[in-house]
């Protein structure tokens, strides 16, 4: 099967978040069940960098308001088309935002542009390739399927894969133009929501399957509280729409073969941990003793409940843990732990920007993994933390309430327990499980079980692939 997929972000070329991690892990594990999966990417820097050698397979001379050129190559085993559109996509750095965080004003046309090129090779633009299936990955490729609509010719099947709801891409009507897209696609059964263009509720209307990354967070998003307006399309397509819980890429994400940690372990040496606890305590400036570490790395967001960690530091603190932060973002975030470095010297410790190296670090030498998010469609820390002995103490919602078992005394008893979980999601009740956190890693006899317990579960994407795999043999049947 040849899927074609469409997505703003790849690891290892550009990641801002889970995103990047699926869609470039996701090719690899499908090759086991026969499918063929090549990429459409933009021509970022980055990309660009990645290959000596593109083949130029398209040219489009007036393409958006600019010359466009579609490369193809491999780069870090992944089959890529580029869309290397340099005035839309020549900007180093965060590919969505200026230096200053502002988004590109451009983003419509940027991601319009990616889409539309994604529909051409759909429609034969490049001589040798056609796809049986199109998947596009959140809103910057959902209107691949408008375009492929609105367009003459076959169309393969397609797939939407909503990674966070709350990113929709939501312009005035004014820019319908400037997306080549026709006067008569601004309906209800068309990109139209709610007197605006939605990029992602065109997508939801004309795939046909639509998923999500957990099947809590499918269920939740059919209802007003988390649907963010989308609840009734949603809801209406129900019979379309599934939950597919997110994996890890276990080459890059294995403890005892990862390179970005001071000392390789397994869950039979998970002593040699503290040599990446130490090395972490250097890093952070933390205290070197014996008390819990608990650890975030996050996008630095309402999302990820990050303004309920900072209200909740002095209590970890006063119960004697330390706290190390990872995290980029919001900057008025930034400066308040900021403060609390300040205020907690030596118990609590910051690093803002983008590591991917020190997130490993953090997961294989920390004691807990924290992720208090609002709201979370899937969330990997806590798969990262698992994998790595690292406790995930998590809110009970989406993909976090499916992944990680709540060390209550009913899954203690039948040793099932992997992690700590708290609702509703309030600074008492992140307090709470902290708490609850910091009495079980007194206990080191329960503490390593769940530690044994998490590092023992298969969250490969090679199993969990198998789900994508059968979602496209169901599509072509
Ligand atoms: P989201 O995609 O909503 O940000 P996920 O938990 O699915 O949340 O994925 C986040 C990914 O980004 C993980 O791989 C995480 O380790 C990584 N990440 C987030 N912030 C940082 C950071 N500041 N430095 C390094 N990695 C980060
Ligand atoms: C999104 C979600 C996150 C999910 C990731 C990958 O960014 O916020 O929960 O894990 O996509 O699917």
């Amino acid at each position: 099967i040849k899927v074609l997929a469409v997505a703003s972000e790849i690891h290892p070329l550009i990641k801002t978040g889970g995103l990047a991690d699926v869609v470039g892990a996701l090719p690899g594990a499908l090759k086991r069940y026969d499918v063929a999966v090549t990429t459409v990417i933009p021509g970022y820097p980055a990309v660009l960098a990645a290959n000596e050698k593109w083949e130029t397979v398209a040219k489009l001379p007036s393409f958006f308001g600019g010359r466009t050129t579609i490369k193809r190559g491999a780069a870090n085993g992944l089959n890529l088309f580029v869309v290397d559109a340099p005035h839309l996509f020549n900007r180093p750095g965060n590919p969505y935002t200026d230096k200053d965080g502002r988004d590109w004003l451009d983003n419509p046309q940027r991601y319009g542009a990616l889409s539309s090129a994604a529909a051409e090779i759909c429609h034969g633009l490049v001589a040798d390739y056609r796809p049986d299936i199109v998947h596009v990955h959140d809103w910057q490729a959902a209107l691949t399927l408008a375009y492929l609509n609105y367009a003459e010719g076959p169309r393969p099947k397609s797939v939407i894969t909503v990674h966070n709801l709350a990113f929709q891409g939501q312009y005035p009507r004014s820019i319908l133009g400037s997306l080549a897209l026709p006067q008569r696609s601004f309906s209800v059964e068309g990109v139209e929501y709610y007197g605006m263009i939605g990029f992602l509720k065109a997508g939801l209307h004309f795939a046909d399957r639509i998923t999500t990354v957990s099947p809590r967070y499918a269920t939740e998003i059919q209802t007003a509280e988390a649907g963010m307006g989308l609840e009734g399309l949603l809801a209406g397509r129900s019979d379309v729409l599934s939950g597919i819980v997110n994996g890890i890429d276990d080459s890059e994400w294995n403890p005892a073969t990862d390179t970005k940690l001071a000392v390789n372990y397994d869950a039979k040496s998970l002593a040699k941990r503290a040599g990446n606890r130490e090395a972490l305590e250097k890093r952070f400036g933390l205290d070197h003793d014996n008390s819990p570490l608990f650890c975030l790395v996050s996008r630095l967001t309402w999302q990820k409940g990050i303004d309920i960690m900072a209200e909740t530091v002095p209590h970890l603190v006063a119960h004697g843990a330390r706290f190390a932060l990872l995290g980029s973002g919001d900057k008025e975030l930034e400066g308040i732990f900021r403060q609390a470095t300040y205020q907690y010297p030596g118990r609590v410790g910051a690093v803002f920007g983008f590591d991917e190296a020190l997130s490993h670090l953090m997961f294989g030498g920390g004691d807990m993994t924290l992720v208090p998010s609002r709201f979370e469609p899937c969330g990997l820390t806590q798969l990262y933390g698992l994998r790595y002995g690292c406790i995930p103490v998590v809110a009970r919602v989406g993909g976090l309430s499916d992944t990680i078992v709540d060390a209550n005394d009913a899954a203690l008893t039948l040793k099932a327990a992997t992690g700590v979980q708290f609702q509703p999601i309030t600074g008492a009740m992140l307090q709470e499980g902290i708490s609850r956190a910091i009495a079980l890693y007194r206990d080191k006899t329960v503490w390593q079980a769940m530690q044994k317990r998490g590092m023992g579960l298969d969250l490969s994407w090679t199993s969990r692939a198998s789900a994508y795999a059968k979602l496209y043999k169901d599509l072509l049947k």
